[in-house]
């Protein structure tokens, strides 16, 4: 299905106060007439900021993690109703750093996933295998266990979902997914989604790691590749611009 494609920068622990003000205003300058959407999923101690930098454009605010609480006794915690006050319209979550540096389950990925949603945020949920899951032909297995478990806790709603595909091996690292490579998963990534709702299609499943300013076009032509989470690229303005540019219009 042709649909416009979601392109999304994640800032991870990047940022100041003077280079986002930079940044946030050369992408709003930049974007006017952009055919896709384009979002940031920035530092929760900078949605504040970025959100009145972007207000007026069509660039969308989204957060880099949500708690699976609402509220109460969770020091350090962000909630979704939270998010929300600050216009974030998507949250990552289950990125892979998560997962490996804050232990973060399948199950927890799932829960996190589940609230965004009943709070009116569009969660990004991150999938992918590492570099030894892919050499030992584990791929296929490992993220149909991390989208499977998605699909249990969401029922129904998993066509609200976006799906952001992010091979860890090509996380920052330079060595991107071919797009054939990464279109094989996504296409097993719908094939699962098509299974439990009749919607698959409309789900955004976004291709993440690596993708930068030269490569995004080859990625972005796929026909199961919706869109892009990016990393170090989305950094630099004329950079995630140019993705941006290469991203298809509805
Ligand atoms: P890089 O684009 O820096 O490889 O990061 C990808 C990523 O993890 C986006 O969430």
């Amino acid at each position: 299905m042709n649909k416009q494609q979601l392109i999304a920068g994640n800032w991870k622990m990047n940022g100041s106060l003077e280079a986002n003000d930079a940044l946030v205003r050369a992408l709003v300058a930049g974007m006017a007439g952009a055919q896709c959407t384009a979002a940031v999923c920035v530092p929760a101690a900078y949605l504040a900021q970025v959100q009145m930098l972007k207000s007026g454009s069509a660039l969308e605010l989204g957060a880099q993690d949500v708690s699976q609480h609402v509220q109460g006794a969770y020091t350090g915690e962000v909630s979704a109703p939270m998010l929300r006050e600050f216009g974030v319209r998507y949250a990552i979550v289950g990125h892979s750093e998560r997962r490996q540096y804050h232990g973060e389950t399948d199950a927890l990925v799932a829960e996190k996933a589940k609230t965004a949603l009943a709070h009116g945020i569009t969660p990004i949920v991150c999938v992918g295998e590492t570099l030894a899951e892919r050499e030992a032909g584990r791929t296929e297995e490992v993220v149909k266990r991390q989208m499977a478990a998605i699909i249990h806790v969401n029922g129904h709603c998993i066509s609200e979902i976006c799906v952001a595909y992010e091979p860890v091996w090509a996380i920052g690292t330079g060595r991107t997914a071919t797009p054939e490579q990464a279109q094989q998963v996504h296409a097993l990534l719908r094939k699962q989604l098509a299974a439990a709702t009749p919607h698959a299609e409309r789900v955004h499943i976004l291709y993440g790691g690596s993708m930068n300013a030269a490569n995004a076009a080859g990625l972005l032509a796929q026909r199961d590749i919706d869109g892009g989470l990016v990393g170090g690229a989305s950094l630099k303005a004329a950079d995630f611009l140019q993705i941006i540019a290469s991203a298809r219009a509805a």
